[in-house]
């Protein structure tokens, strides 16, 4: 075995093949058969496609052309030639496929047949987010998702019901966690992807999990949120369950969020960091939680995309619908986690109110463009939010100017609808389309004559 093939093979977790050369060692070395081309449509759905390795050099060459009329939020039958160009540096094994005759992945960026980048592709949306912090001076925008989900006994919930496997809560072990052993696999096969696994545990709710990603640049964290998504996915499903992001799946218990925590780097330095500051935070990462907290509202149905991220987004069970900021306070949107002396490259800011079934791309973008916007702009941070939010009465928020976040997918994509931020961070294109599916998405909900109705007004109208 070669050296190069050597140090390729025993490779740790952080260092991943970065050209197209150790790519195609790799294919030869593990006898990986097929590769898939992995891509998304505008509302995060994971798509792909398989090539075989033979086709590997021409892919690089050119890319790999197809029909992009079918892809949710691509172009229209009349312009839908798209090309997928494999980027090598995502290559990654595919732990749950076969060993022999393997199956490997890469993320692709989406071009136009004159190979230009395709304005409809949200991981372009998101390169054209990083241009941004890059023309600002910015050398990484670093985001830690932390992504809850709930194992189910199947995808059919019994009697409207989707049936747990356990009625664990926060931190519970042994009996109570009917999800170690599956979570441990799904650990190993993420740490296999190139994914830094920090921690993992039982959530608050019934059957609700996390695991603890270690923050990366924005783009791969992008991909590495896609990849948790399917990998958690594929190996419930080896167990006989059903792994869901769904952002509320249990009425009356917790929902499933993604705090997103974010920082700037500049010049290796972390940008959001002063020593001299009484929470430990520079004007530019107090400008930039400025911005994400101004620009909330318009940007709600992209980091809450779907009707059910609304049942999740009430007042209690930890959710935050308060536009406000704090140090501890778990009620604000905003947390800016307490400083540890000498732990200068932990400092950020956690936004509180994404959910897990979002777009990453699109998501990760239009916070960055948010921020990015406050910096750029100046704008001031208010005082931080130290009260229980949600214990206080509604005219003392209103005193206070604490505004809350749309209160269902109608109200957040008519706000989307007016936003210029949202406009000039999607493109036109895709923001047509996103508004046009959200409003179409919200009609087919509002419409509906559900059980709670025919429960409530059956039997006495
Ligand atoms: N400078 C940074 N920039 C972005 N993310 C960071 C930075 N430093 C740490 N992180 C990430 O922040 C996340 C912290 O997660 P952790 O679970 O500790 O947060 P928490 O909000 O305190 O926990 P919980 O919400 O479960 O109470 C991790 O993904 C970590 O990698
Ligand atoms: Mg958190």
């Amino acid at each position: 075995m070669g050296a190069r093939l050597a140090r390729l093979s025993a490779l740790n977790v952080a260092e991943r093949p970065q050209t197209r050369d150790d790519v195609k060692a790799i294919v030869e070395e593990r006898d990986i058969r097929f590769i898939r081309f992995w891509f998304t449509d505008v509302l995060g759905q994971l798509k792909s496609f398989s090539i075989n390795k033979a086709e590997l050099d021409d892919a690089f060459e050119g890319g790999m052309g197809f029909d992009g009329s079918s892809i949710t939020g691509f172009n229209a039958i009349e312009e839908s030639d798209m090309i997928a160009m494999p980027d090598a540096a995502t290559f990654a094994v595919l732990p749950w496929r076969p060993e022999s005759q393997g199956v490997a992945r890469m993320f692709c960026d989406i071009l136009t047949p004159s190979g230009e980048p395709y304005e409809g592709d949200p991981r372009y949306i998101l390169r054209r987010a990083l241009a941004r912090a890059e023309a600002m001076g910015f050398d990484a925008f670093n985001v830690g998702p932390e992504l809850e989900y709930f194992y189910f006994k199947s995808a059919r919930p019994t009697d409207g019901i989707p049936e747990v496997l356990d009625e664990g809560g926060y931190f519970d072990l042994t009996t109570l966690d009917a999800g170690s052993d599956v979570r441990r696999e799904t650990v190993l096969a993420l740490e296999q992807l190139g994914i830094h696994v920090e921690y993992t545990h039982h959530e608050v709710g019934p059957s609700q999990h996390e695991i603890d990603m270690r923050y990366a640049p924005a783009l791969k964290m992008a991909d590495d949120t896609m990849t948790y998504r399917i990998t958690v996915k594929e190996y419930a499903m080896k167990y006989g369950w059903h792994a869901t992001f769904m952002p509320k799946p249990l009425f009356g218990k917790n929902g499933s969020g993604m705090h997103t925590h974010q920082s700037l780097f500049k010049g290796g330095r972390n940008a959001f960091y002063d020593p001299d500051d009484q929470y430990f935070l520079s004007e530019t990462g107090k400008a930039f939680i400025a911005g994400q907290l101004k620009h909330a509202r318009e940007i709600s149905s992209i980091f809450a995309q779907w009707v059910n991220s609304y049942k999740r987004l009430v007042p209690g069970y930890e959710a935050p619908v308060y536009v406000a900021w704090s140090r501890r306070n778990r009620s604000a949107l905003v947390r800016v986690p307490l400083y540890h002396p000498g732990k200068e490259k932990a400092t950020r800011m956690e936004l509180r109110c994404p959910d897990p079934a979002c777009n990453p791309y699109l998501t990760f973008a239009v916070l960055l463009q948010a921020g990015l916007e406050g910096i750029e702009k100046g704008y001031e941070l208010p005082e931080p939010m130290e009260k229980n939010l949600y214990h206080l009465a509604p005219d003392e928020r209103h005193r206070l100017g604490i505004e809350q976040l749309p209160a269902t997918l109608g109200e957040a994509i008519e706000l989307t609808a007016e936003s210029e931020l949202a406009l000039r961070t999607l493109g036109e294109h895709t923001f047509n389309r996103f508004v046009e599916i959200k409003r179409q998405e919200w009609d087919d909900y509002r419409v509906q004559v559900t059980p709670w109705e025919l429960d409530r007004y059956m039997s006495i109208l």
